[in-house]
């Protein structure tokens, strides 16, 4: 299991302490939360990091803690995951990311996500990853595209965690293929 991937802007690792207050603060920002559930509280962040560590110790892969290596600002999450829940394209392994505002625009979430790729495929052999979100979410959707994810509309789904109708229900899904 990989702690760390580097790239070049980007160091790539587990979660600490310090990465606590920045990320109660991304997480309670109305433009990083616009597509998802709802703002969180400190605790409820807090518990997310708790989540994402416990994830690396079952499933060997996770969220990775993403920082700036020219000064080591945190920036946000950029990793694997394993969803919970039940849809037609499951058992799946998604890749997915969440930065600060303030450091959108760059490139960041795509280089990372490219390393993170990169592992899944080549180290870990994975045939497959997925990724998801809302279809207004134009920016996640750009990053998929980047990545060479493609969506076919034949896959998307309605989110089981909200109800028929929820403005976040419907959901468009994106694959890659291993290619060799
Ligand atoms: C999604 C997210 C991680 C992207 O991070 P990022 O580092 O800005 O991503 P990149 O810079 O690699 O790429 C962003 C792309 O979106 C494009 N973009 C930005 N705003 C856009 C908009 N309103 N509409 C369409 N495209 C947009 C950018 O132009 C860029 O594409 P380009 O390189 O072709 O110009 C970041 O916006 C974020 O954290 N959002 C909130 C959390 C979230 O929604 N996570 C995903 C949940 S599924």
């Amino acid at each position: 299991m990989a702690d760390t991937l580097t790239t070049a802007r980007l160091l790539l690792r587990r979660w600490r302490e310090a990465d606590r207050l920045p990320f109660q603060r991304l997480n309670a920002d109305p433009r990083v939360m616009e597509f998802l559930p709802g703002l969180l509280a400190p605790e409820a962040s807090d518990a997310m990091v708790v989540r994402m560590e416990q994830h690396f110790e079952r499933h060997g892969v996770g969220l990775f803690a993403a920082e700036l290596l020219a000064d080591r600002s945190f920036l946000g999450f950029i990793g694997l995951s394993t969803p919970a829940f039940d849809a037609p394209f499951m058992p799946a392994v998604e890749i997915g990311w969440r930065l600060a505002a303030e450091f959108w625009n760059r490139g960041l979430a795509t280089e990372g996500a490219q390393a993170v790729l990169r592992y899944a495929f080549e180290t870990l052999e994975l045939p497959r990853v997925v990724s998801f979100t809302v279809p207004h979410n134009l920016r996640s959707r750009r990053v998929m595209e980047k990545l060479g994810m493609t969506h076919d509309p034949a896959d998307d789904f309605d989110h089981p965690r909200f109800a028929p109708g929820h403005p976040l229900c419907r959901h468009v899904l994106y694959r890659l293929n291993r290619s060799c």
